[in-house]
């Protein structure tokens, strides 16, 4: 069976069921500032697991995109991935452990579906502790179906209890099920420690809500939350020890091999590293998120140019990150549409991550070898300077997990400590910098900047609307008679797409909308959706501007009381500010009615 089958049969079943299928929410959170991506199914549910009504209906079905960073240095084994696809099946308050546990048994062992032997599969289920007891309801439910006493095994919260997927939370006990994968015959008794005993799905039953005190209260809704990971159960039922010898990676190998010197970058770390974290790269990039230098941004950077580092190491002299990228959308993109609406953008980022990289990448590289040869031999302590890996990260571009890795390789240890000081200093000098401009662009507070300001919150969110989410502000500048924007976005933007923009501003001053107010922490002000520059402000009260229910925006003001104050939006100029900042002049025109 393929990885497409699969996810088909799971939907199928689960919509036979009585479940309706929900689209992948996107890899980055929305208004979950806890973490930093789409770790489970059950995230993006969340609100409706803690009791939120779901437009769709309280039982569901999807496939995921979801990204785990935490084994990242495990990547290139068998089985670990930053990207995978979860299969998973909900209830908010329908069925609880009986169905859900009758429907995974069927799914698992029935002709139609993926018609595994019950003498194969084991189960666990949560043994009970001081927080909650023993799991007794999945345990008579599993023996009832014909698993025996020797094939259930009882753990502890650390093996068989879910989340909170962040600090706080819906969770639970859960049930694991595993799947004998060795070659000989089953034994009778099941030991999860066996490494040939592989889980392949989990339903938790959510029943408590962690609160930031650590305790548990038991939610007013008892939940289902299930989650199959499509690689490794495609590898399994094609009997495929490793995800990379399925169909999934076969069209990405097949590109490495054609670009690099290895005639089987299947087999070999570098090859697998290189197609995992393009394959991961892709999906990123297709959810808006640009490389940078701050959280999802700095993953991604640090996912690509991990590949283009391994890339040189199969023997790839030349650019090859969008040759990769395109097999991954061509194979992706009948499930995730968003990879072929979002094709220029992530090909253009990628090129330009790779030109960049790649022009400091070799003298980087020489740089380093420089320091490791500057410690002198027979020294008791193997540290790499944290000063150094700090001039590599801002000189070539290096994140620091590279020169990690690469000092790992040579036997020494990078002082982190000492690298995270030297960032400090540095953010601190660049922030010093930052507030002084700040100043200085909103000491003006006449008439005409401060409907000026109010225009630019108007425009960025417009621009938003139009170009999409990756529109990030890079930089704003006031006069009294023009606004001066600049911002993320690869490309020119089209004269119909500046129409469109104004439609929309001018719009919005039509609707006179109030301009509103409020204080609250970043964090506060991220679950509200307000957007803006919310880096280096972590802890800070600040305040949040919103434009009737159009715009919400970090902003320290000032601005008009409501749009309509504004007059006529024009925009008299669009061009190019730097390398991938689009940069837009646009003025006011007063146009009193009566
Ligand atoms: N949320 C559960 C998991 O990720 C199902 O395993």
């Amino acid at each position: 069976m393929t990885a497409i089958e699969l996810k088909e049969k799971y939907l199928q079943f689960f919509e036979k069921n009585g479940h309706t299928i929900i689209k992948s929410a996107s890899l980055v959170p929305e208004n979950d500032p806890t973490v930093l991506f789409t770790t489970a199914g059950m995230h993006p549910l969340v609100p409706f697991l803690l009791g939120e009504t779901h437009p769709d209906g309280n039982k569901l079905v999807n496939v995921q995109k979801c990204i785990r960073t935490g084994d990242i240095d495990e990547v290139g084994d068998d089985t670990h991935l930053t990207f995978f696809e979860m299969l998973g099946n909900w209830s908010m308050g329908d069925y609880f452990k009986e169905r859900a546990i009758e429907y995974s048994h069927e799914f698992l062992t029935s002709k139609d579906y993926l018609n595994l032997s019950v003498d194969r599969i084991g189960i666990t289920v949560f043994a009970g502790d001081d927080d909650a007891p023993f799991d007794q309801d999945s345990y008579d439910k599993w023996t009832s179906l014909g698993i025996s006493a020797e094939r259930i095994a009882k753990m502890g919260k650390s093996d068989n209890w879910w989340g909170p997927a962040g600090q706080t939370g819906p969770c639970g006990p859960d049930t694991e099920m595993f799947y004998w994968a060795g070659e000989s015959d089953p034994p009778r008794d099941f030991d999860p420690a066996d490494p040939a005993w592989v889980e392949i799905w989990n339903d938790v039953f959510m029943e408590y809500n962690k609160l930031e005190d650590g305790r548990y209260e038991q939610l007013s809704k008892r939940n289902v939350d299930t989650g199959m990971g499509v690689e490794r159960v495609t590898a399994i039922l094609q009997g495929k020890d490793s995800v990379y010898d399925t169909e999934l990676f076969h069209p990405i190998f097949e590109v490495l091999k054609r670009v690099s010197t290895t005639t089987h970058p299947r087999q070999h770390r570098s090859g697998r590293i290189v197609a995992e974290h393009l394959r991961s790269a892709v999906f990123l990039l297709a959810d808006g998120i640009s490389p940078s230098n701050v959280d999802q941004g700095y993953v991604l950077r640090r996912l690509i140019r991990r590949a283009i580092r391994e890339g040189r190491r199969l023997g790839i002299v030349g650019d090859f990150t969008t040759t990769v990228a395109e097999v991954v959308i061509a194979e992706y993109h009948g499930f995730y549409n968003e990879l072929k609406h979002q094709e220029s953008f992530i090909l253009d980022e990628l090129r330009k991550e790779e030109n960049q990289f790649s022009l400091t990448l070799e003298k980087g590289i020489k740089e380093f070898d420089k320091v490791i040869q500057s410690i002198p031999d027979g020294c008791s302590t193997k540290r790499f300077s944290g000063r150094k890996a700090f001039f590599l990260y801002e000189t070539y571009g290096f994140p620091l997990e590279l020169t990690k890795e690469l000092a790992g390789e040579k036997g020494f240890e990078v002082d982190v400590k000492q690298f995270d000081k030297a960032y400090q200093q540095h953010q601190k000098r660049s922030r010093e910098g930052a507030e002084k401009k700040f100043k200085g662009g909103l000491a003006d507070h006449s008439e005409a900047t401060t409907q000026l300001h109010t225009a630019t919150h108007l425009l960025h969110k417009a621009l938003r609307i139009v170009l999409g989410d990756h529109v990030g502000q890079k930089g704003s500048n006031i006069t009294t008679d023009r606004l001066r924007f600049d911002f993320s976005h690869p490309q020119k933007v089209t004269t119909e797409e500046l129409a469109k923009v104004e439609d929309i501003v001018n719009d919005e001053i039509r609707r006179n909308s109030p301009v509103i107010k409020e204080e609250m922490t970043v964090s506060e002000a991220k679950n509200s959706g307000a957007i803006g520059l919310f880096e280096e402000r972590y802890g800070e009260r600040v305040s949040v501007y919103s434009i009737g229910d159009f715009s919400k925006e970090i902003c320290g003001g000032p601005h008009v009381e409501s749009s309509g104050d504004l007059g006529l939006f024009k925009i008299s100029k669009e061009e190019s500010s730097s390398k991938g900042v689009r940069r837009i002049k646009a003025v006011l025109t007063q146009c009193k009615s009566g």
